[in-house]
């Protein structure tokens, strides 16, 4: 969603701004500007657009001159997108820059139409402008003003604010929304990610709710805290450098990070690996925790929902243990039965998802334990959870999420053993085996690329003409079709459902026409009879079928147009395996139909907001 940044230094600062925004652009945005300090001036340019669109305008109208500023990518939610409704907003004094929902903007627009004021724009974001605008003219003082601002919102925000009256100097506050402080040499940045400013810094303060940070480029950065006392902050370290947020030889993100996913296995699985079985000890689960669970709630949104539905076949299977997913939204709205005993597993990339957050919050409310599987480091899920178990995948910049899913898989497959030989449902034999299969996925996954890349570009031109399609499976091949639907829908806008094969019947049937693809996975041996029978009934009413199996299946004759074989492994893995075509066919027919495939239409990396 909005992207955030600011600087302050000695480099040109509206070049900064624009290259910082760049690094954002995979949030999804719909317009863009920056604010610069010229002299004692703010200087503003605005565009709705992308930020090429800025760059343009600004080529004409003049780029503003100066080296302390703040900028934006605005991710429309109050109002349409457009040149006025772009951040940032001004008011006599102050401009500012939001990212988030300010729930109670309403009341406080009617408040300041009451006190004389205008308004410009449709935005949440302009009415914070006004308000800090307002007590600043009374107070004088910035920080009691940013302090005595958002005392008054209700909502998430983190906000950039430069004051006329303190030229090279950049303010930030959040609340909800995330931020960092980037700290260089005689230079400082904001950002809503680390990925903005690493070809700048690496190193880094998390900015904790209501904390105001004031930065200039002599001073350094002073951090103050909802009562204007001085925070010490814990520097951090960004453990990975400028080459994993570019694209560094390839066309899109998308097909860089597929081809990141053995590395990001084992970056995630390898340390948790001890005398050849999972330890989780450090993210504080241990055997005791583990057989103390009562019941399991699997709660995330999107794709990492969908690594939670093969995290339900795997742990029930195996552990022997209920395990309810839940799409967050749901879960937090349907007062949902959980308390003490139970486990919720919150899933996310960014570890901002509001949902997901809510969800997480709600069940820590309940008295339920909440254990997070989280990418992005110190990430507000992540800070907030029980128990906590990162995935290494490194940024994963494409929108559309391919080695983060890989990895939540294998986090997935790590607890589900763990938890199956604390509560004695496998032996340490079995123990072993399932770990030492987990470690050779890296490599498997390799080959996956390297076999199913050509026919995956191949049946993705087969797919070009339709309208709709279907993906179906049963057990782990039905949970991880969830995916591959998803991932086709959202970067080549091809309609898809993905169908429990043995549901067809019951309705989605009459769908299929004559050349309607059907992508069919049948991968486990125990169910690959009866998903033959359903490919049969698709195939006979004139589907044109892709199916995927094992290397040595027996594929009757004739019921299949294209057949793609992933090889032989243990069963309870292949989903991961298997998600790779699911991908490669994604994406080539998103670049075959000429879409963005990095950043498709109307689509965020990370949903901050409901
Ligand atoms: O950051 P999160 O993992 O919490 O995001 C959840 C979903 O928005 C995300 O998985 C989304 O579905 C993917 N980008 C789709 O590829």
């Amino acid at each position: 969603m909005c992207g955030i940044v600011g600087y302050v230094g000695h480099r040109d600062c509206s070049d900064v701004l624009v290259s910082a925004l760049t690094r954002l652009e995979y949030r999804g945005y719909d317009s863009a500007g920056i604010a610069v300090f010229e002299n004692d001036k703010i200087n503003v340019a605005k565009s709705k657009g992308k930020l090429k669109d800025l760059v343009e305008k600004m080529k004409i109208e003049g780029k503003p001159d100066g080296f302390a500023g703040i900028g934006h990518t605005r991710w429309a939610t109050h109002g349409e997108p457009s040149d006025i409704n772009s951040h940032p907003h001004s008011g006599a004094k102050v401009t500012l820059v939001h990212n988030g929902i300010i729930e109670n903007y309403k009341e406080l627009k009617e408040f300041l139409e009451n006190q004389g004021r205008e308004f410009l724009s449709d935005t949440d974001t302009e009415v914070v402008a006004q308000l800090l605008d307002y007590y600043y003219s009374h107070i004088n003082d910035p920080i009691r003003s940013i302090i005595e601002t958002t005392q008054e919102l209700k909502g998430s925000f983190a906000l950039g604010i430069v004051f006329e009256d303190f030229p090279n100097k950049v303010f930030a506050v959040r609340r909800e929304s995330p931020l960092i402080i980037g700290v260089g040499e005689d230079e400082n940045f904001i950002a809503s990610d680390v990925p903005a400013i690493i070809q700048y810094t690496k190193n880094y303060y998390l900015l904790e709710h209501d904390e105001i940070a004031v930065l200039s480029k002599n001073e350094g950065v002073r951090v103050f805290d909802s009562h204007y006392q001085i925070v010490s902050k814990e520097l951090k370290t960004a453990d990975w450098d400028v080459d994993a947020v570019g694209k560094c030889g390839y066309p899109h993100y998308m097909i860089k990070e597929i081809n990141e996913q053995p590395t990001a296995i084992k970056n995630t699985v390898l340390p948790r690996i001890k005398d050849g079985m999972p330890c989780l000890d450090e993210c504080n689960i241990n055997p005791e925790v583990l057989r103390n669970i009562r019941n399991i709630y699997i709660v995330a949104c999107g794709s990492a929902m969908h690594s939670g539905m093969v995290g339900k076949y795997v742990i029930e299977d195996i552990a022997r243990t209920a395990v309810t997913v839940d799409i967050a939204s749901e879960f937090r709205y349907r007062n949902p039965i959980i308390g003490k005993g139970d486990l919720i597993i919150i899933v996310s990339q960014s570890g901002e998802t509001a949902d997901s957050l809510a969800a997480m919050r709600l069940a820590k409310e309940k008295g339920a334990k909440t254990l997070a599987i989280v990418n992005a480091m110190g990430s507000t899920i992540a800070r907030e959870a029980d128990m906590l178990i990162y995935t290494h995948a490194g940024p994963e910049i494409s929108v559309a999420s391919t080695k983060a899913y890989m990895v939540q898989l294998s986090v997935m497959y790590l607890f589900a053993f763990e938890l199956a030989f604390a509560k004695g449902q496998i032996d340490e034999e079995k123990y072993k085996y399932y770990t030492s299969k987990l470690l050779e996925t890296p490599e498997m996954v390799e080959k996956v690329i390297a076999q199913t890349t050509e026919i995956s570009q191949k049946i993705s031109t087969k797919l070009l003409t339709a309208d709709s399609l279907l993906y179906i499976g049963r057990g782990l091949d039905y949970a991880l079709s969830m995916e591959g639907s998803l991932k086709l829908k959202e970067i080549s806008y091809i309609h898809s459902e993905s169908y429990a094969a043995g549901e067809l019947k019951h309705g989605t049937i009459s769908l299929i026409t004559k050349d309607m693809p059907v992508i069919a996975v049948a991968t486990q041996s125990a169910l690959y009879e009866k998903t033959v029978s359903n490919i049969k009934e698709v195939k006979a009413r004139g589907a044109k079928v892709i199916m995927i199996c094992q290397e040595g299946n027996d594929v009757p004759k004739d019921i299949a147009d294209y057949v793609l074989k992933i090889p032989n492994f243990e069963e309870i893995l292949l989903p991961m395996l298997v998600c790779v075509p699911l991908q490669l066919i994604a994406y080539y027919t998103s670049v075959q139909k000429g879409n963005d495939v990095d950043q498709p239409r109307n689509l965020a990396k990370s949903v901050t907001v409901e």
